[in-house]
């Protein structure tokens, strides 16, 4: 169902002043200090050389908005965001938020790009600036390693032996499955930027006997073959129709008779505008990517029979869609 907005909300959401606050708290790094207890605003602005009366006035209004408490003159972390927002964190997303502020003039764009159909940028993070799209991945990673357990316990791979993750990012999913399934053996496939990423994550796991790290383009040649499962997470929302078209095409071909594809992005629903953070999300690709968008199941469902693929089931609403090759 799509949200209701009242007219107290609708201000709310106009008035974009708490999104610039955060990601302007998130840029100053305002949390990892905090991380080793209460400060002032002056001891905070030492810290982080500003000016003491622009900070404590920054500090209040995030006070007011909920990501600070405060306990006297001392503003405190939320333990809960904090995981969140203190860099030495194990899921810290300020990366994330750093690449939403930097996007900040693209979305100045939008009314442009909505007029003339013509994107603001040309390709996309990963493909322009291989520094921020390993940024990225780093961060992308640490958020799939908090879904990537759960997935690899749902999907039943016990009866598979290989198993290739194309355009695997920093390895979340590879690394769950090849733990869920030590018999399993596991090739990631990515551009050679994303892989240093990789890299490190598999040796910190200590997996590197399990994953192969196999370099290359997912659009252009011929993808490694062949694989009793063929995965594929967030990479059909960077481009266009006929690319995913092709694409599918490539993993049909990487999968053994017999073997299965598994396709996780963020679909849209049979309604256009559901799932709603999906169809927001579509619009975040059209102002930071030349060519990206949010498909309908439907459409990755089409591409897939297209390839050759059958008995194809959603498993995960608007999330997963898996099919099978033929012997
Ligand atoms: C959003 S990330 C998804 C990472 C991971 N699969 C996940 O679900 O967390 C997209 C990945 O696709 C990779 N990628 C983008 N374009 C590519 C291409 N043409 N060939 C190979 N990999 C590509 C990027 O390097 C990145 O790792």
């Amino acid at each position: 169902m799509p949200r209701e907005i009242s007219a107290p909300s609708l201000f709310q959401l106009g008035y974009y002043w708490e999104a610039k606050i955060f990601l302007t708290s998130v840029k100053l790094d305002l949390y990892t200090p905090l991380a080793d207890g209460p400060k002032t605003a002056k001891q905070l602005a030492d810290t982080i050389q500003s000016d003491p009366d622009a900070l404590s006035r920054l500090l209040d209004a995030l006070v007011s908005i909920g990501l600070l408490r405060r306990e006297g003159e001392a503003y405190v972390n939320i333990p809960e965001l904090a995981e969140f927002l203190v860099k030495t964190s194990r899921f810290y997303m300020g990366e994330l938020m750093l690449l939403q502020d930097a996007e900040w003039d693209h979305w100045g764009k939008l009314e442009e790009i909505v007029k003339t159909g013509q994107p603001a940028v040309k390709d996309n993070i990963f493909m322009n600036h291989p520094e921020l799209g390993a940024t990225v991945s780093r961060v992308l990673h640490r958020m799939a390693k908090r879904v990537a357990p759960a997935l690899a316990e749902k999907i039943d791979l016990s009866s598979y032996k290989t198993f290739i993750d194309v355009g695997g990012g920093g390895g979340a999913f590879s690394i769950a499955f090849a733990q869920r399934y030590p018999h399993l053996k596991i090739t990631l496939f990515d551009l050679a930027q994303t892989l240093k990423v990789s890299k490190e994550n598999i040796e910190h796991e200590q997996l590197h006997d399990r994953i192969e790290l196999v370099e290359g383009n997912f659009n252009t040649g011929p993808l490694p073959a062949s694989y009793d499962v063929v995965f594929a997470s967030d990479i059909l929302h960077y481009q266009t129709d006929a690319e995913n078209a092709a694409l599918i095409q490539r993993l049909y071909h990487a999968t053994q008779p017999g073997g299965v594809v598994i396709i996780k992005d963020m679909f849209i629903g049979d309604d256009d505008s559901e799932p709603g953070w999906n169809a927001v999300f579509s619009i975040h690709m059209m102002v930071y990517s030349e060519k990206g968008r949010c498909f309908k199941g439907e459409r990755i469902r089409e591409w897939m029979t297209k390839a050759g693929f059958d008995h194809i089931v959603e498993m995960e609403k608007n999330t997963i869609l898996a099919g099978t090759k033929g012997i």
